[in-house]
C-alpha cells in the first residue's frame, strides 16, 4: 500500500511541476514515506530523519517532510523531535501533497496535517500514476476495524472506507489500455471491501474479470474470518484470479489468537484451508506469522509449527512481536523475551524454507507461463512471476520481453526463486547462487536472489 500511495504522491507532485531526484543531495524536496507497522521500521525513519540534519544545516532552504503513518502516529510529535523535519503529513492527506509542500516553500511554515476522513464508509480516489507497469498495485479501500490487539494499522489509517467498483474498473481499463497485464487489488481487510457501500469484493473480482486485456488478478490482504464461500468458490471459477491467496493465520495457538482478537480458531483457519484446496486444488498460499505475542508458551508455539508443517506454504513472512504504543497487546505483560523470539523465529524460517525449496523442486523441467516484469540493473536476466506468484529469473530474454506472459522452462531453483529459459530462444547460461534474502526479521519466498 505504501508503494501504492508513493507512486500517488509522485504523480501528484509531477502534475505540479515537481521533478524526481534519485540524488538525496541535490533534492530540493526530501519526502519520506513511512510505515510504522513494526518498532523496527519507526526506527529506520527517526535514523533517516538523522542523518539528513547535516544537509538541511547546508541547505536551510531544503524541505524535508515525512508522510504516511509514522506521520499520522507522531504528528506533532515528530515535528517537536526533530527540528529540522518541516512537513508531517498522514496518509489521509496524500493528496494534498503538493499543496502542503508549496506552502512550506512560499510561507516558510512548518506544518503538520494528520487528520482522518472521518465521513462515511464510501470514498473516491482514482488512479493517478500515469505510467503503467506490468503488474500494477490498485488501492481499493482504506482503513481497517478489526483492531487485532497488536496492530497499529486501525489507529493510523483509520476506519474501512472503500472506492466504488465502476471507480475500480475504470482505473483498471485505464492501466490495461497503457499496458498492465496483472492488477493486485489491495484492502488492508479486502474481504470486507465495500462494507456499508452495497459492492462485495466477489462483485469486483467478476467485473474485474470482464475487463478485455487483462490477464491476471490477484489481491491482498484477506482475514480468515471475513473470507466468505463466494470469494473461495471464485478460485475454482473465475478465469483470471490467480490460483494464488494471502491468508495469515498469525499464530496457531487458539488461547494466543483470542488474545490477538483474530476472532477465528485454528480449526476454522484450517477448514478455510481446506475449502480453498477445494476449489483450486494447485492453489499457492502464503501467510503472515508473529511469534513472541506476549503470554507466548512453547506450547502455543508448536501449534504454530503445527500449522506451518500441515500447509505448506509457497510464502510466509514472519515477525518477532513488536509494542505498539496505543495498541492493547502493550498492557497485556507477560513479554517474551528477546532471544525466545529470535529461537521461535528461526525454528519457524527453518520448517518454511525447507518446505518451499522442496517445492520450488518440483518446478524444475516444467514449463511455466510467466509475465515479465522488470530486468536486474547489469541487465543479465529479466525476472517475472507465475500466476502462483514464484519469482523466475529468465536468463534469455532482452528487455523487449518486459510486459509479455513467455512460456519458460525451469532449470534451476532455490528457496527464493526459480530460474529458467524462454523456450522460444537458444539458451545461455549463468549460475544461481544460493542466497535466500531476507524481509524485516522474517523471510519471503518472494525476495530475489542475486545472481552471477
Ligand atoms: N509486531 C509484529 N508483527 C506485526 N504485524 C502487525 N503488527 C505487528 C506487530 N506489532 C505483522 C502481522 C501482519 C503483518 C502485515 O505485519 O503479521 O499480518
Ligand atoms: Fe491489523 Fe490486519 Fe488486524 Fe486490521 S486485520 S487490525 S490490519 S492485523
Amino acid at each position: 500500500m505504501n508503494v501504492y500511495d508513493s507512486d500517488r504522491m509522485q504523480s501528484i507532485l509531477n502534475a505540479k511541476g515537481f521533478r524526481s531526484e534519485p540524488e538525496l543531495r541535490k533534492a530540493d524536496v526530501i519526502l519520506i514515506n513511512t510505515c510504522s507497522i513494526r518498532d523496527k521500521s519507526e526506527h529506520k525513519v527517526l535514523s533517516l530523519l538523522g542523518e539528513l540534519k547535516g544537509l538541511k544545516q547546508k541547505d536551510p532552504k531544503k524541505v524535508i517532510a515525512i508522510s504516511g503513518c509514522v506521520g499520522q502516529r507522531m504528528g506533532r510529535t515528530l515535528l517537536q523531535r526533530v527540528p529540522h523535519l518541516d512537513l508531517v503529513l498522514g496518509p489521509d492527506a496524500i493528496d494534498r501533497v503538493a499543496e502542503l509542500i508549496e506552502s512550506v516553500v512560499d510561507r516558510g511554515e512548518r506544518l503538520v496535517e494528520a487528520k482522518f476522513d472521518t465521513e462515511g464508509r464510501k470514498y473516491s480516489q482514482p488512479c493517478l500514476v500515469n505510467r503503467a507497469k506490468p503488474s500494477e498495485f490498485l488501492t481499493i479501500m482504506k482503513g481497517c476495524d478489526h483492531f487485532c490487539t497488536y496492530c497499529i494499522v486501525p489507529f493510523v489509517r483509520g476506519r474501512e472506507k472503500s472506492r466504488s467498483i465502476e471507480e475500480i474498473i475504470q482505473d483498471v481499463k485505464n492501466l490495461v489500455a497503457k499496458g498492465t497485464q496483472e492488477v493486485t487489488f489491495l484492502g488492508q481487510n479486502i474481504n470486507t471491501y465495500g462494507k456499508g457501500t452495497g459492492q462485495k469484493l466477489s462483485e469486483l473480482i467478476e467485473a474485474a474479470n470482464k475487463v478485455e486485456g487483462l490477464k491476471r488478478i490477484r489481491y491482498l490482504t484477506s482475514h480468515p474470518r471475513d473470507l466468505g464461500e463466494d470469494l473461495i468458490t471464485q478460485f475454482g471459477t473465475v478465469e483470471k484470479l490467480c490460483p494464488q491467496l494471502h491468508l495469515p493465520f498469525q499464530s496457531g495457538s487458539n488461547r494466543i489468537l483470542k488474545a490477538m482478537a483474530r476472532l477465528y480458531t485454528q480449526e476454522l483457519y484450517l477448514n478455510k484451508i481446506e475449502l480453498l484446496r477445494k476449489a483450486c486444488p494447485d492453489i499457492a498460499l502464503s501467510t503472515d506469522v508473529i511469534v513472541g505475542f506476549p503470554g507466548e508458551t512453547e506450547e502455543d508455539f508448536e501449534q504454530t509449527l503445527k500449522v506451518l508443517s500441515e500447509v505448506k506454504f509457497s510464502s510466509a513472512f514472519m515477525f518477532k512481536y513488536s509494542p505498539r504504543p496505543g495498541t492493547k497487546a502493550m498492557d497485556l505483560g507477560e513479554e517474551v523475551c528477546e532471544s525466545v523470539k529470535e529461537e521461535r523465529l528461526a525454528r519457524a524460517q527453518r520448517v518454511v524454507y525447507s518446505q518451499i525449496e522442496l517445492e520450488n523442486l518440483k518446478y524444475r523441467n516444467q514449463i511455466i507461463p510467466v509475465l515479465i516484469e522488470s530486468m536486474d540493473k547489469k541487465k543479465k536476466f529479466f525476472s517475472g512471476r507465475t500466476t502462483h506468484s514464484k519469482l523466475v529469473h529468465v536468463m534469455n530474454v532482452g528487455e523487449a520481453s518486459v510486459g509479455k506472459i513467455i512460456d519458460v522452462e525451469i532449470t534451476d531453483s532455490n528457496v527464493s526463486c526459480l530460474k529458467g529459459f524462454y523456450v522460444g530462444a537458444p539458451k545461455t547460461s549463468i549460475k544461481l547462487t544460493a542466497n535466500s534474502g531476507g524481509v524485516e526479521s522474517g523471510i519471503s519466498s518472494s525476495v530475489s536472489a542475486p545472481l552471477d
